[in-house]
């Protein structure tokens, strides 16, 4: 990105509305959350902190869910994106259902409140136990991504003698536009979901089997859609199997799932248009008579958190400039994963300017929030808020190097309250078995 493009973004010109409202400068020129100095959050919690807006979180299931009105339609907020339980609570508060991925996420569900009914359970891998939870708890669906699934998941209902309500997730096969290719998922050849080709096949599997009902159509095509396009071809392709579906015979459907995907901003991208997302989604899923189901969960969480750090050191190498910060990889993955752009600033108004690279203290040299940045002239000691880091932010966060995982604080107008303690070190070994009990075969 050019630096006169992000001149203009520091100056709120870009992406007005979440970003510039939730992390405004107070007079005093402090970054703050909503009501709160992000300085008065670091002072009383230290640093590395995840600092959420719920505001912001309100204000997206708001836009979100006026944007669909045309439709019966079910929000299912995707806890991969941020499992938080303050947020999902939050969350089932505004009206949102949930998406899971996993038997730890459905756990994390059902503990925050979100009734089994208002629970979708996907994945490409789940083992025998994770779908037989998904059964015990009686989901809304289960996504399944293949013939062997569909065929273990009728087994494992039999042996509850009740019968699986199933979603087949398709894969539409088509061209998908996102900032890294690890996130595109509705490509030829990729793992998920079931090859356009044989997903008839699979639906006259499942009538031929007695304890499973086809409820729905599922897609997902990728996360960070740089294009809406994306939608548009993928529910034409799912669309059209549907039609071919029901000439087989298909007489249960209920859902047509088209997956997450909507974009937030990170850089200068212009916002998602959800007005044009509408009208491409609205009027394809009216005609299918099918309820849609989205499982959002960058939209709704990813611009409603900065991650604040301070710079510990500042430090030249090679003819350029360092600032070692306190956070680093094990907190937030994306930019040396994907190469992520988050935006970042200084909590404090700082005066000059410098060219910077922005690392971390993890032992990789992979380990940096962003390199070659123009940013204000930080000393040790200062603030900075890491960007957009509401989504795969915490949620991707690990403990290599024996680093505990940030706090997460939750800001609601001039309150704040933690919401996850900073992993302590007893935390982090405690897993650990001091005297191991041999066992030979
Ligand atoms: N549904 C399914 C089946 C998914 O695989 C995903 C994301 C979602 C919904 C939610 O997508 P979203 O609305 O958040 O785009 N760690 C990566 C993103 C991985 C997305 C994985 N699947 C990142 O940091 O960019």
């Amino acid at each position: 990105m050019s630096e006169v493009r992000a001149a203009s973004h520091r100056r709120g010109i870009v992406g007005e509305s979440v970003l510039t409202q939730a992390f405004a400068r107070a007079d005093n020129g402090t970054l703050s959350c909503e009501g709160v100095p992000l300085s008065t959050i670091a002072r009383a919690v230290e640093t590395p902190t995840y600092v959420y807006s719920a505001s912001a979180v309100r204000e997206q299931y708001a836009r979100l869910s006026s944007a669909l009105s045309g439709v019966p339609f079910r929000i299912h907020y995707s806890l991969k994106a941020n499992s938080n339980r303050a947020l999902l609570t939050l969350l089932k508060s505004l009206g949102a259902a949930a998406d899971v991925v996993s038997g730890g996420e459905l756990y994390r569900a059902q503990l925050a409140g979100f009734p089994s009914s208002d629970i979708i359970f996907g994945g490409v891998g789940k083992t025998e136990q994770e779908i037989d939870a998904g059964l015990a708890a009686d989901v809304l669906l289960l996504n399944v991504e293949s013939e062997d699934e569909v065929r273990i998941v009728d087994r494992l209902a039999r042996s509850r003698g009740m019968i699986a309500r199933i979603a087949l997730r398709v894969n539409p096969e088509i061209t998908v536009e996102t900032p890294h290719s690890y996130i595109r998922t509705g490509e030829k050849g990729h793992k998920f979901g079931i090859p356009y080709d044989e997903v008839r096949d699979v639906a006259r599997l499942t009538a031929s089997l007695p304890n499973v009902v086809l409820q729905g159509l599922d897609m997902h095509v990728g996360s960070q859609l740089s294009r809406l396009d994306a939608y548009h071809h993928g529910i034409g392709r799912v669309v059209e199997l549907l039609s071919q579906l029901r000439a087989d015979g298909a007489s249960d459907l209920r859902y047509l799932d088209i997956g997450g995907g909507l974009a937030v901003t990170y850089d200068a991208e212009e916002p998602t248009d959800l007005e044009r997302f509408a009208e491409i989604v609205v009027p394809a899923v009216r005609a299918t008579g099918l309820q849609l189901i989205v499982e959002p969960g960058r939209f709704m969480v990813g611009n409603a958190a900065v991650l604040i750090s301070r710079v510990l050191y500042r430090k030249r190498s090679g003819g350029k400039e360092l600032l070692v910060v306190d956070a680093g990889m094990t907190d937030l993955l994306r930019p040396s994963h994907y190469n992520a752009y988050h935006r970042i600033e200084a909590v404090e108004a700082v005066e000059g300017r410098s060219r910077v690279d922005v690392v971390g203290p993890v032992c990789e040299s992979g380990d940096f929030l962003a390199l070659d940045r123009e940013l204000e002239d930080l000393r040790a000691g200062d603030l900075i808020a890491v960007h957009s880091a509401g989504a795969y932010g915490y949620a991707m966060s690990s403990n290599y190097n024996t680093r505990g995982r940030p706090a997460e604080v939750l800001v609601d107008g001039d309150r704040f309250a933690i919401v996850t303690q900073r992993e302590s070190y007893e935390h982090l070994v405690r897993p650990e078995v001091l005297e191991p009990e041999w066992r030979v075969d």
